[in-house]
């Protein structure tokens, strides 16, 4: 095989943002070991902690020069929920979702696995395996709103979610694409068209049209409160859930507690036309509670390495990572161990 470089840049940001990427980092360098493909990494210092330092929070040339990597991993951001020194939403709109934005992040993948072995909260989970495609680009999260009168009786607040013909027909095939490779090849649309009428139709409606692409996979609907029950009492009905950005983030939140907690939960921002470089992160926040304490579980990190690794088309090493991670999952015994001995027993199993 030919040898070839990938050039990836890690942004390792804040609070439990460092320790739980040096373990993912650990783990991808470990498996590409002796391999025809070598990581070649870029530190970004971003976030929080560097926007009290130096004031910047995404810099233009800094987008720039991510830009010209192949890959971002990316930790997390974010100061302590009632942290004073920054302002609410700062970092999320001036970094965070810029990124996803200008790098066009319109896949949000986030799959969700009960791992054998692991605890689920659920009496009865069954088996859950699914993956939620998270519309990334649009939706509320765009900015589209405006305040008047700001802090007076009389305020005005907006905040208008965003839907293009485009935007949900590009983020629907990826899905149908997703599910027509899955065993089950089965998409289920969670929305709620019966209220949010105007997106709601044009979400439904691109279903339709898109579904007769994929006659192998069939489809449902649900609104999103309905979702909520069944995720808690019959998560295994999921196979591939499409739905946009502010439902996805929620019911992800949940569907990670629901699979054994936010410490497992991966994701990925992935712009599939590859336009500019995909970013993988786990779903968690830095953690201030934990940070700095060796206490964080890197194991969404690692799984987000894979996500990595796969869209990079290293499936032989994706697997082998999600293997080592089941194996390890699998073998706990709730002695706690720190954020290094778990990254260090999966990239010895990658080795
Ligand atoms: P969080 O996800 O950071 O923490 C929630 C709870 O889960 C905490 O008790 C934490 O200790 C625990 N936890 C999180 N990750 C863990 C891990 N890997 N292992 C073990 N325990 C873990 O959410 P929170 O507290 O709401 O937010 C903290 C900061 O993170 C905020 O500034 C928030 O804005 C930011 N944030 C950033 C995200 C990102 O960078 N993508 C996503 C979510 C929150
Ligand atoms: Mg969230």
């Amino acid at each position: 095989e030919e040898s070839s470089t990938v050039s990836l840049a890690v942004i390792p940001g804040d609070g439990i943002g460092p320790e739980v990427t040096a373990e993912a980092v650990k783990v991808l360098l470990a498996v590409t070991d002796g391999g025809p493909v070598q990581f070649e990494l870029a530190e970004y210092p971003l976030g929080a902690e560097h926007w009290l330092a130096t004031g910047e929070t995404l810099p233009d040339s800094t987008l720039e020069a991510l830009k010209g990597h192949d890959a971002i991993l990316f930790g997390a951001v974010g100061a302590a929920p009632g942290d004073k020194s920054i302002p609410s939403g700062l970092i999320e709109r001036e970094m965070l979702l810029k990124l996803r934005f200008s790098l066009d992040h319109y896949v949000n993948l986030r799959p969700s696995r009960l791992y054998p072995g692991v605890a689920s909260p659920l009496a009865t989970p069954g088996t859950v395996d699914f993956i939620v495609v998270r519309e990334g680009t649009e939706g509320p999260y765009t900015g589209n709103g405006g305040v008047l009168r700001e802090g007076t009786p009389h305020e005005v607040a907006t905040e208008v979610s965003l839907n293009t013909a485009y935007g949900v027909e590009r983020v629907v095939r990826d899905a149908f694409r997703r599910a027509s490779e899955r065993p089950r090849k089965k998409l289920t649309l969670v929305h709620k068209h019966n209220v949010l009428v105007y997106a709601g139709r044009l979400w439904k409606r691109t279903v339709e049209r898109v579904a007769v692409e994929f006659p192998e996979v069939s489809h449902d609907y649900l609104h999103v409160d309905a979702a909520t029950i069944f995720m808690v009492t019959d998560p295994s009905r999921f196979d591939v859930i499409v739905t946009d950005n502010l439902f996805g983030d929620i019911i992800t939140d949940l569907a990670a507690a629901v699979t054994g907690g936010i410490g497992l939960a991966a994701s990925g921002n992935i712009n599939m036309d590859g336009t500019f470089p995909s970013m993988f992160e786990p779903v968690h926040g830095s953690a201030p509670d934990i940070a700095g304490q060796q206490k964080a579980d890197p194991t969404a990190a690692i799984l987000s390495a894979a996500l990595l690794l796969r869209h990079l088309g290293l499936e032989k090493e994706a697997v082998r990572v999600e293997r080592a991670v089941e194996d390890d999952v699998a073998a706990r015994t709730g002695k706690p161990r720190t954020t290094a001995e778990v990254g260090n027993a999966i990239a010895a199993a990658v080795s």
